[in-house]
């Protein structure tokens, strides 16, 4: 994992000083944090897998606060890096050195909620699932749903441009996201907090923050647009043999559940064992090589069942698929839901994990895997895949005891040449972070990557905000 840092150098950024910190007691007292102990947490990424030595920890409340802190920053040229949840998988959420951790947890407050619309307006510190319980007292649910809701923070979730497992059904958050409010690396304040569906008044500058990973601006608040929560959710597991009957399988899913379908993921054997092995959970269906879990949702529970039960009855009959379970109860729709959600934290048990999240084009969705196992032999611990297959998105995870960087080489660039000659993206839904950045060629012209470096100067032109991050080393 150093192997992601040992090359860079520190950026010449001033060095936080008792004056500093002096300032920033006054402007959030008790919430300027410099407690090694506090601070060891924000400075170790999800994965464990990438570690920065920021010595200064921020907690504000509001947007001014906030704005007061990018000012001075930017005038004395101090880094920062914006930390959510802290549960991104690409490296981008903890400092590289000594760069200031700006967490937004204390920023949690709903501040509108529109039960006629759905929109909701709230502070990018808010934990998603915090917010899906609020918006599901109303009747609506959030547009997003991901393995990290009890931890994730919606700031964050905009700033990776997060999918997830109802991207299927809802779109991306470039799509539900209505507004932004966002503080500029000089302070200015720019509010795009609009909750408007329909807005084509020039460019629509809030997508730039979107998926920005925290690079162009800090993300102070989100407006939203939440569906109606459905009124029937079902889950089926079901098993297949071949990779050809996975995707016959989700062929005629949507041509027979239509509208009502409101997931497709599928895992692998693998994903299983290690589902078994490490967190003692049961396969709930005949052993297979591959599972596929399928929602559901819709707004009458018979017309739905019947919908279903008519495809399953199909796919059986017509040797799609092996085995299969269905739930409608909350508490064993919530246990299949676990065997898909639970593989990132499975694979955690595994040893260190490297991590690829690639969109191919839906054929190809498995050879990676089986094209990677080829090249690895039996260098590695597991390879494994599983992932959103309505979508097109592969999680090719492979595991070693510990980090090896024989392996890693192996590893990289195998997979980003195997993806670009297969007119993949090398980061379907996580982001570049500090891990994937000068990958970026794999997926994006020169010429895109010149419109970033622009658009960064522009935007940060001291580069005070994420530094070493999402932009490849040799513009930064
Ligand atoms: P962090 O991890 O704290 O930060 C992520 C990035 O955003 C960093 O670059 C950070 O600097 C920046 N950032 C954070 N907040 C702000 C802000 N307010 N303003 C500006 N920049 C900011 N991702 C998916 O897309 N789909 C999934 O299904 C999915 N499942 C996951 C399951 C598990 C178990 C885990 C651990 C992660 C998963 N992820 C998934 C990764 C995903 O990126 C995060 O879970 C989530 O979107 C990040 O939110 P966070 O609040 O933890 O952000
Ligand atoms: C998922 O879909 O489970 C997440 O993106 C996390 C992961 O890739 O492990
Ligand atoms: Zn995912």
């Amino acid at each position: 994992p150093r192997s992601h840092s040992t090359s860079l150098h520190r950026f010449p950024f001033a060095m936080v000083t008792e004056h500093d910190i002096d300032f920033f007691e006054k402007l959030l007292p008790r919430q300027a944090i410099t407690d090694p102990d506090v601070l060891e947490s924000y400075n170790v990424d999800w994965l464990k897998s990438v570690k920065g030595s920021s010595k200064l920890l921020l907690r504000p409340q509001t947007t001014e606060e906030i704005s007061h802190i990018l000012r001075y920053c930017n005038e004395r040229n101090l880094a920062v890096c914006p930390q959510g949840g802290n549960t991104g998988l690409v490296g981008g959420s903890v400092p590289v050195f000594d760069e200031i951790i700006l967490s937004t947890s204390l920023m949690n407050k709903v501040l509108s909620f529109d039960t006629v619309s759905g929109v909701l307006v709230c502070q990018a510190g808010c934990v998603l699932e915090d917010l899906n319980s609020f918006v599901e007292e109303n009747g609506f649910a959030m547009p997003l749903d991901l393995g990290a809701k009890g931890s994730c923070q919606i700031g964050g979730n905009v700033s990776t441009n997060a999918g997830g497992l109802r991207l299927l059904r809802y779109g991306s958050l470039r799509g539900t996201v209505l507004g932004l409010e966002v503080v500029l690396a000089n302070g200015k304040v720019l509010n795009l907090l609009s909750s408007l569906r329909k807005d084509n008044t020039g460019y629509d500058v809030k997508q730039l923050f979107i998926g920005s990973e925290g690079t162009l601006g800090v993300i102070t608040a989100v407006s939203i647009l939440c569906p109606c929560k459905p009124k029937a959710v079902n889950v089926a597991f079901l098993g297949c043999s071949t990779i050809q009957q996975l995707l016959q399988t989700f062929r005629c899913c949507k041509g027979m559940l239509g509208e009502i379908l409101s997931a497709f993921e599928f895992l692998d054997s693998a994903c299983m064992q290690l589902l078994q092995n490490h967190l003692k959970l049961t396969n709930p269906i005949t052993e297979s090589p591959f599972y596929i879990l399928i929602e559901t949702s819709g707004s009458n529970a018979n017309h739905d069942e019947e919908k279903l039960h008519n495809f399953l009855q199909h796919a059986m009959n017509t040797a799609l698929i092996t085995d299969g379970t269905m739930a409608k109860e909350d508490s064993k729709i919530k246990a299949l839901w676990m065997l898909r959600e639970r593989i990132t934290e499975a694979l955690l048990h595994d040893g260190y994990t490297y991590k690829y999240d690639i969109s191919v084009p839906v054929e190809h969705i498995y050879q990676a895997v089986q094209d990677m196992r080829v090249q690895l032999r039996d260098q590695a611990k597991s390879v494994v895949g599983y992932g959103h297959l309505g979508d097109g998105n592969l999680h090719l995870n492979i595991t070693s005891p510990f980090y090896d960087s024989a392996l890693h080489s192996l590893i990289e660039p195998f997979i980003y040449e195997w993806t670009a000659k297969h007119h993949g993206s090398i980061s379907a839904e996580h982001g570049l972070g500090l891990k994937k950045r000068n990958y970026i060629h794999y997926s994006k012209p020169a010429e895109a990557v010149y419109i970033m470096s622009h658009l960064k100067n522009m935007l940060d032109p001291k580069k005070i905000l994420n530094p070493y991050k999402t932009l490849p080393d040799y513009i930064s």
